[in-house]
C-alpha cells in the first residue's frame, strides 16, 4: 500500500489441527509470493530485530530461511531441531530437522526459533503433509519435503528470545 499504516486480512484456523494446517489457512491471503511466518509465542529481543536479520540472509541467498539460536539439551525435544553444514559466520544450509526429537536423538542443539520466511510451494507441500509428531499437520515436514527441491539456510540471529510457550 502506498501509506505507511498498511492493510492486515485476517484468517481464523477453525481447528487445531497443528501448525502447518495453520499456515495452509492463509493460503489465499498470500497468493504465489514468498512470506514470513511469526509465531507469537517466541519474542524476540533483537537490533536489528530478527526478521529483518533474516531478511539480509534472504537477500544475498534466496530460498527459505529459518530462524535458529542453540538450546540446552534438555529442552531440544520441544522444538523442531536443524541438521547444518556449511557454516558461514552465522548462516548455515539446512541439511534436514527433526520435529520434537526424542531425548538423545536431536541432530544438534539448533532449534527452529519460531521465524521463517518461506516460498509459496511450501503450501503445495502442506496439502499433501500427513499429520506427523503429535498427530498435528506440521510445518517441518512440509519443509522436509520442500529441502529436496530448495534451498534453506539457518540464521543463528543475534538477540535473546523469550519462549512464551513456557510457564516461567
Ligand atoms: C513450533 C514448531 C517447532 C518450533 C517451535 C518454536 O512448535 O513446530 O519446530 O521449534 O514452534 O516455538 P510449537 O511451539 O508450536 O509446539
Amino acid at each position: 500500500d502506498r501509506i505507511g499504516a498498511g492493510r492486515s486480512s485476517f484468517t481464523r484456523q477453525q481447528a487445531p489441527l497443528g501448525l502447518g494446517h495453520a499456515v495452509a489457512c492463509a493460503r489465499d491471503i498470500v497468493g504465489n509470493e514468498p512470506f514470513a511466518v511469526i509465531l507469537p509465542d517466541m519474542i524476540m529481543k533483537a537490533n536489528p530485530g530478527c526478521l529483518k536479520q533474516m531478511i539480509d540472509v534472504y537477500n544475498s541467498h534466496g530460498g527459505n530461511v529459518i530462524a535458529s539460536e542453540a538450546a540446552h539439551e534438555d529442552e531440544l525435544h520441544r522444538y523442531g531441531v536443524l541438521d547444518l553444514h556449511g557454516h558461514e559466520n552465522n548462516v548455515a544450509r539446512v541439511a534436514m530437522m527433526v520435529e520434537k526429537p526424542a531425548k538423545g536423538l536431536a541432530p544438534s542443539n539448533q532449534i527452529i526459533s519460531g521465524r521463517y520466511i518461506l516460498q509459496p510451494e511450501i503450501f503445495e507441500a502442506l496439502d499433501v503433509a500427513k499429520p506427523g509428531t503429535g498427530g498435528e499437520i506440521q510445518l517441518t515436514d512440509a519443509m522436509i519435503s520442500l529441502l529436496r527441491n530448495q534451498a534453506f539456510h539457518a540464521v543463528e540471529y543475534k538477540g535473546k528470545t523469550f519462549d512464551c510457550g513456557d510457564k516461567v
